[in-house]
C-alpha cells in the first residue's frame, strides 16, 4: 500500500490537505469497510456513510448501518431510494426501450446518477465537503459518480480510494483481517464482482474473465437455469397506460411491487439471462452476466405494444433516438440536456402507448403472443385475407406502385443506359 499523496489530476479531485469531512456511499461490502477505516486513518478526518435501498435484494440493512458505525462512521444513513429509482429512472429506460449492447437494460447505469444525487443532498446537509466511494479506476462507475457529482455541486470533492491505494483483492482481505473488519461470508475472496437492484443483477471477474468458457453455473442468484425451470409455461397480462407498465393479471401494482412480481416470475420460468461482451466507456472490454427477469418481460412487451399503437415513421425514428438515450445513460451523461431532449420526446411516443399484452413465459423464453388496446393502429377487417371493400381497395395498389417505385425506376434506367437490357425495353414502348 503506497501512502504517498497523489497527484490530483482533476479540479473536482480532493486535495488531501484540506479534506474536512467525508461522505462515505457505503455498502458494506468489503471495498466500501476497508475503505472507512482507511480513510480514517489516512486522512484523520470524521467520516458519515450513506447506503442507499434500491431494491437489492436479501440487503440486511441493519447489519450494514451496524457495521458501518462499528467502523467508526460518526452517522450512518441509509435512504430507501426504490420508488424515486423506479418512477425517474428504470420508467423512462422502458418508455425508451433502453439496452446498451443489445442486452443490458442499464440497472447498475442508471443506479449511479440517482446514487449521486442523493449523496449530494446528503453531504450539503451533513456539513461533508468531499464525498468518497469505492469506483476503481477502470470501470464505468467512476465516470457516471465523478461527473454527476461535479454537474450538480462544483463545490464538492471527490476521493475514490481504489483509485490510489493499490490493494488488490487479496491485500485488502489481508488489510481487512489486520485491523479486524468483518468480511461478509468469511475471509475467502468473494468470487464475483456483483452489482444488483430491483432491475437487474450483473457479475464480473474472476472465471467470467474466461470468455472460452460458458459462464459458470455458481453465477447465477437470481434466475433459475432455464433447463430446470417448470415444464409448464405461464400466461402473464402485462397492462401499460402511457408506456408505464401499471398492472399485471389485471391486479393494478406500483411499480416497484410490479418490477418486484416480475422479477420473481421471470426468474422462476429460466428468464432473463444475458452473456453480454460489452464496451466500457473507458475504453475496455468486459464480459458481464446479468440476471434481468423483469427488464425481459416488460421490455418486449413494452415495445410490442407501440409498435401495435406507432405509426411506422415513429417506430421507425424511435429506434434511431433509443440507442443514444441508452448511450447517453450507459456513459453516465444523465444531466446532458440532449438526455432531457430526448426524454421529452420518449414522453410524447409513450402518450398513446396503453393496453394490455399477454407474456408466454417458458423455460427461459419471455414472448408476446397477445395484445390489445384502444389505440391499435390494426384493423383486422382491412389486414385480413380475401377483405374487399372498406376503406382500401384493392385496385388502388398498381396507382400506388407506379408512384412508389418512380424513382427507383428511373435511377435503375439511367445507370444501366447502355448495358442492353434497358435499352431493349425502351424500343418495346
Ligand atoms: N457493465 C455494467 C455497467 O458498466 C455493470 C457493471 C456492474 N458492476 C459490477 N461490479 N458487477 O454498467
Amino acid at each position: 500500500m503506497s501512502e504517498a499523496p497523489r497527484a490530483r489530476i482533476a479540479g473536482y479531485q480532493a486535495d488531501p490537505e484540506r479534506i474536512g469531512r467525508v461522505l462515505l456511499l457505503y455498502s458494506g461490502g468489503l471495498d466500501t469497510s476497508v475503505m472507512l477505516h482507511w480513510i480514517q486513518r489516512r486522512y484523520g478526518v470524521e467520516i458519515i456513510t450513506l447506503t442507499v435501498d434500491l431494491g437489492q435484494p436479501g440487503e440486511d440493512w441493519k447489519a450494514v448501518l451496524g457495521k458501518a458505525r462499528v467502523l467508526g462512521a460518526v452517522d450512518a444513513i441509509r435512504i430507501d431510494a426504490r420508488e424515486e429509482f423506479a418512477r425517474d429512472y428504470v420508467l423512462p429506460a422502458i418508455r425508451a426501450n433502453a439496452l446498451y449492447g443489445g442486452g443490458y437494460p442499464l440497472f447498475t447505469a442508471l443506479a449511479r446518477p440517482l446514487i449521486a444525487k442523493l449523496a449530494v443532498e446528503q453531504a450539503r446537509r451533513t456539513g461533508c465537503d468531499t464525498i468518497a466511494h469505492g469506483c476503481t479506476g477502470k470501470g464505468n462507475d467512476q465516470v457516471r459518480i465523478d461527473g454527476t457529482i461535479a454537474t450538480l455541486d462544483p463545490g464538492l470533492k471527490v476521493i475514490a480510494p481504489v483509485r490510489e491505494w493499490e490493494m488488490g483483492r487479496d491485500e485488502e482481505i489481508a488489510y481487512a483481517r489486520e485491523h479486524r473488519i468483518p468480511v461478509r461470508g468469511g475471509s475467502e475472496r468473494p468470487p464475483y464482482s456483483i452489482d444488483d437492484n430491483l432491475w437487474g443483477r450483473s457479475s464480473e471477474g474472476r472465471s467470467i474473465e474466461d470468455l472460452e468458457q460458458p459462464p459458470p453455473e455458481d453465477v447465477f442468484n437470481l434466475v433459475t437455469r432455464p433447463e430446470q425451470a417448470p415444464d409448464e409455461p405461464e400466461l402473464l397480462r402485462v397492462g401499460f397506460e402511457r408506456g408505464c407498465p401499471v398492472s399485471l393479471d389485471g391486479e393494478r401494482l406500483e411499480l416497484v411491487e410490479l418490477i418486484e412480481r416480475a422479477t420473481e416470475l421471470g426468474a422462476r420460468h429460466g428468464v432473463g439471462i444475458v452473456d453480454q461482451l460489452e464496451d466500457r466507456i473507458v475504453g475496455l472490454k468486459v464480459r458481464d452476466i446479468y440476471e434481468v427477469p423483469a427488464a425481459a418481460i416488460l421490455m418486449p412487451a413494452h415495445r410490442d405494444l407501440e409498435r401495435l399503437v406507432s405509426t411506422s415513421h415513429q417506430n421507425g425514428f424511435k429506434r434511431m433516438l433509443e440507442d443514444k438515450w441508452a448511450y447517453l445513460c450507459y456513459a453516465g451523461l444523465w444531466h446532458e440536456p440532449l438526455h432531457a431532449d430526448l426524454d421529452a420526446y420518449m414522453d410524447s411516443a409513450n402518450a398513446h402507448v396503453t393496453g394490455e399484452l399477454t407474456v408466454k413465459l417458458y423455460k427461459g423464453s419471455a414472448s408476446v403472443v397477445a395484445r390489445s388496446s384502444p389505440y391499435a393502429l390494426y384493423d383486422s377487417a382491412l389486414a385480413g385475407f380475401g377483405e374487399s371493400g372498406g376503406e382500401v381497395s384493392q385496385q388502388a395498389g398498381p396507382g400506388f406502385i407506379e408512384l412508389f417505385t418512380l424513382q427507383s425506376r428511373l435511377a435503375h434506367r439511367v445507370r444501366h443506359r447502355g448495358d442492353g437490357v434497358d435499352d431493349r425495353r425502351e424500343e418495346r414502348r
